[in-house]
C-alpha cells in the first residue's frame, strides 16, 4: 500500500511528529494539528524526539491546551532526533508496537525527505496512514513552492547580511557569508538577492573559481570598494568557505576579506507570519486528508493553494532552482 484515497476511513488517535532538523513553523504546525484533530473529535497523541522517540515509547496525548502560546517559538516542542535504530525492522517494530499500545491509527509526520522516507516505510509495513507535513529551512522538498521555516531562515539571513554589510562598507572589505543548504542552493539564491550580493554560489551551478575571481575584479575596478560574496554550504566548486575565502585573498590583494559562517542561527527564532500561516493551513489539511482516507501523501503549497503530492515522489522529485532568480542576480550584481 503506498497511496490510498477511500471515503470511509475512521481515524480515532493520530501522532504527530518531527524528525530530522528543525525549523521556524514545526511548532505551529504541530499546534495546528492537535487543534484540528480536536475540531474533529479526534484524540491527539506527540511522539518525542521523532522515530526514537516512537521506539522508546515517548509518546504523550496533546490537547488544545498543550499547544498554547507555541505558534510564535522557533524549535519544535516534541523535539527532533535522528534514529539509527528506526532504519532497521526490528526498531520499526518496536516503534508500531509503541503506537498500537495508544491504539494510535494514523501518524502526521513533520520534516524532510529523510524523515518521509521513514514514513512511507513504516506505512507499507504496518498498513499504519501516513501524512507529510515538509518542514526544513532548506525547501529542498519536491511538491512545495515552500517548506515550512523556509520563510523565516530567509528572514533571519538577510538581517544578517545586512549587519555584515554595515562593517564590510566601513572596512571596504569582500566577505563570503556561508549559508545553509546541503544540497540546494534556495536559500543562498533568494537572500543573495534579497541582501545585494554579488556573487552566488549554490550546489545546482559550478560557477569555477576562474570566473568568481574575475567576476570579482570587474565588480573592484567598476568602482565597488566592498562585496558580499553569498555561499551554499554545499556549493559546486569544492572548496569549503575559508578556502574560497583565501584563494581570492591572494589572487585579488587590494581586497581585505573575511569569513561569515551563519551556521544554527538560521534555523532558530520565531518563524515569521508566513510560516505560521503556511504551518496552520498544512496541520488542518494533514488532519482531514486523513479522515478522508488518504495515505502516503505530503501537503504543500503551490500558487497560494494547498496541494497534495504522493510521498514517494516528493521524496525522489527534485526541487529545481528558479532560472528567472538566477539571471535577475546576475543582472543586479552590475
Ligand atoms: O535543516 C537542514 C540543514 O540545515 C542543512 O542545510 C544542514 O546541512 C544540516 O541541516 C545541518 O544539520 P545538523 O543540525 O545535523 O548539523
Amino acid at each position: 500500500m503506498e497511496t490510498t484515497v477511500s471515503s470511509d476511513a475512521l481515524i480515532t488517535n493520530i501522532a504527530v511528529l518531527t524528525s530530522g532538523g528543525d525549523a521556524p513553523g514545526m511548532n505551529a504546525a504541530i499546534r495546528s494539528v492537535v487543534r484540528s484533530a480536536a475540531f474533529y473529535k479526534i484524540k491527539c497523541f506527540g511522539v518525542f524526539r521523532g522515530y526514537q522517540g516512537m521506539i522508546e515509547g515517548s509518546i504523550k496525548p496533546l490537547g488544545p491546551r498543550s499547544v498554547n502560546s507555541i505558534i510564535n517559538k522557533g524549535g519544535t516542542i516534541l523535539k527532533s532526533a535522528r534514529s539509527d535504530e528506526f532504519r532497521t525492522k526490528e526498531g520499526r517494530k518496536k516503534a508500531f508496537a509503541n503506537l498500537q499500545k495508544s491504539n494510535i491509527d494514523a501518524i502526521v509526520v513533520i520534516g524532510g525527505d529523510g524523515s518521509f522516507t521513514g514514513g512511507l516505510i513504516f506505512q507499507q509495513e504496518f498498513g499504519i496512514p501516513v501524512i507529510g507535513i515538509p518542514g526544513t529551512i532548506d525547501n529542498d522538498i519536491f511538491g512545495t513552492s515552500h517548506t515550512l521555516g523556509y520563510d523565516t531562515a530567509m528572514n533571519t539571513v538577510v538581517e544578517a547580511v545586512d549587519k555584515i554589510r554595515d562593517t564590510a562598507i566601513s572596512h571596504n572589505r569582500l566577505f563570503f557569508v556561508e549559508v545553509m543548504g546541503r544540497d540546494a542552493g534556495h536559500i543562498a539564491l533568494n537572500t543573495g538577492i534579497g541582501a545585494g550580493a554579488e556573487e552566488i554560489l549554490i550546489p545546482e551551478a559550478n560557477m569555477g573559481l576562474d570566473r568568481l575571481l574575475q567576476s570579482l575584479k570587474r565588480s573592484k575596478k567598476s568602482g565597488k570598494l566592498s562585496s558580499i560574496v553569498m555561499v551554499a554550504e554545499g556549493d559546486k566548486i569544492g572548496k569549503n568557505v575559508f578556502e574560497l575565502a583565501e584563494y581570492i585573498e591572494d589572487n585579488l590583494p587590494d581586497y581585505e576579506v573575511r569569513v561569515s559562517v551563519l551556521g544554527h542561527m538560521q534555523r532558530g527564532g520565531a518563524p515569521t507570519c508566513f510560516d505560521r500561516v503556511l504551518a496552520s493551513r498544512m496541520g488542518l489539511r494533514a488532519v482531514e486528508e486523513l479522515r478522508k482516507g488518504t495515505s502516503g501523501y505530503m501537503i504543500g503549497i503551490g500558487n497560494g493553494k494547498m496541494t497534495l503530492t504522493p510521498l514517494d515522489k516528493a521524496i525522489k522529485g527534485e526541487s529545481k532552482i528558479d532560472n528567472e532568480l538566477v539571471r535577475v542576480s546576475e543582472i543586479m550584481r552590475l
